[in-house]
């Protein structure tokens, strides 16, 4: 198993093409229990070092706390959520998807799991539209000395951000233009 938090980040980014699919699976709680080839090779683990881990293993310091926030809230209310999300490799390397996160289902319909599917992003949409607005969400996070009201202000903000643009949050991911 690689510490891969003690790991200082490299700034180097990994890209993969256009018609290529990073996919994960998790149980209920987080837990890796699917990876395909690509997952592996950028986050630069093998199965066996990711299954059965949580999710965050791949975690990179830049991504601010509200997106998982929102992205939790919404799979445990049943829905998708489509959003840009950074992620670290094991060496420290970094690379940025655009991902489409659902609940998984079984006959009877009931959620026994959750899967996401990501893309290779918009690198317009990221430099002029999702790393600002990270930034300043990060920024609020970690500029709040309670870690808790930290994340109620990033809230706040994505919440007054798309009251503003009268869009539900894939909406705006979607009406980002590049
Ligand atoms: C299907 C699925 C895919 C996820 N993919 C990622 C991912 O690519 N990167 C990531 O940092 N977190 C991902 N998460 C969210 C993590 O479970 C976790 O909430 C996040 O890394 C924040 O971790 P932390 O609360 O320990 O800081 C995913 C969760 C699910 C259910």
């Amino acid at each position: 198993m690689h510490k891969i938090e003690i790991i200082p980040l490299t700034g180097v980014e990994r890209e993969f093409n256009e018609n290529e699919l990073i996919v994960s699976k998790t149980d209920l709680t987080g837990k890796l229990t699917y990876g395909n080839r690509l997952f592996f090779n950028l986050a630069g683990m093998n199965e066996e070092e990711c299954l059965g881990k949580q999710h965050n293993i791949v975690r990179h310091p830049d991504m601010p706390r509200c997106v998982f926030d929102l992205l939790w809230r919404t799979l445990q209310a049943g829905e998708e959520l489509f959003a840009y999300v950074v992620n670290r490799s094991s060496n420290g390397d970094h690379y940025w998807v655009f991902a489409h996160v659902t609940p998984s289902t079984d006959m009877n319909g009931t959620v026994n799991g959750y899967h996401s599917n990501r893309r290779s992003p918009n690198r317009t949409i990221l430099n002029e539209s999702i790393i600002p607005l990270y930034k300043r969400l990060l920024r609020v996070e970690k500029d709040d000395p309670s870690p808790r009201s930290g994340l109620e202000k990033s809230k706040a903000m994505i919440a007054d951000l798309l009251a503003e643009r009268k869009q539900g949050f894939n909406e705006f991911m979607f009406s980002l233009e590049g």
